[in-house]
């Protein structure tokens, strides 16, 4: 059996230049699954708005429905280190806030640390939850929670100045204490610098080879999403076409008589 992922064991791995895997789940069947397959970070992201919940983008999730959908997977999780993502508004009105909505993460949901979206202007919202023994994972380049503010997904760091900025992020992001950062959707020539220039674990979704890790949505991988495929998601399997097959075979033997056979049915004498 995989031994349990911690924040030590994350930073070794960058050492000893082992790739880190990280996945989403949302629910405990996938929890077990990635757990048998030894992912080493399951995330329950607030991607579950969109790929779960059926909303257009991740600011309608909640603390509650992150909560919910946490305790589900840790219910499957042995050995991953649980990372339950900040759903909008639920870490930059107040401090307090932050630390009090992180700490139910962690107590009600049983995440073992939480994620937050932003640069260098997180850094004591960051402080604040390491202070109360929450690991922090820090998240930079596209953050979908301020797509609004951004005007879309495009890609971040692509300008010299775009690109100091977010070297800079890491580097505040890095003292501030946090154990790793995910990049999102930057050039790989960045992620590589960004990579090299701190200590703790990159985790790339976009961001190219050089990280220190990668992490994708499973349901894009899984290709169990195709309302929004960025270029960056590489679709392993096409899971809705093998559901929408046994779904309409079923459908068709119902119809025609031919479900429940006599293996599934049951005699009196049985
Ligand atoms: O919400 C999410 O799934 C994420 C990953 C894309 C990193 O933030």
């Amino acid at each position: 059996m995989k031994n349990k992922t911690t924040v030590n064991s994350l930073i070794k791995m960058k050492q000893e230049n082992k790739k880190i895997t990280m996945l989403t789940a949302y629910d405990y069947p996938m929890s077990v699954i990635l757990n048998e397959i030894g992912i080493d970070i399951i995330l329950v992201g607030d991607s579950l708005g969109m790929v779960v919940l059926g909303y257009e983008n991740t600011l309608s999730v909640t603390v509650d429905d992150v909560i919910y959908h946490t305790k589900a997977v840790a219910r499957g999780n042995s050995s991953a280190f649980l990372v339950s993502d900040m759903p909008f508004l639920s870490y930059k009105i107040s401090i307090q806030d932050a630390v009090q909505n992180a700490g139910r993460m962690i107590q009600q949901g049983g995440a073992h640390g939480v994620k937050i979206e932003g640069g260098a202007g997180t850094s004591d919202i960051v402080k604040a939850m390491i202070s109360a023994d929450i690991p922090v994972k820090g998240h930079i380049g596209v953050t979908p929670q301020a797509i609004f503010q951004a005007g879309g997904y495009g890609l971040k760091g692509g300008s010299e100045k775009e690109a100091q900025k977010l070297l800079n992020d890491a580097k505040e992001l890095e003292k501030a204490g946090v154990f790793s950062i995910v990049l999102e959707k930057i050039p790989q020539e960045l992620a590589k610098e960004i990579t090299e220039s701190i200590k703790v674990p990159t985790i790339s979704i976009g961001a190219g080879v050089y990280c220190d890790g990668q992490v994708l949505v499973t349901h894009d991988l899984l290709g169990m999403f195709d309302k929004f495929i960025p270029r960056f998601a590489k679709k392993y399997v096409d899971l809705r076409s093998v559901i929408k097959n046994a779904v309409s075979q079923y459908k068709q033997e119902v119809e025609e008589g031919k479900f429940p056979g006599k293996e599934h049915s049951y005699s009196i004498n049985d």
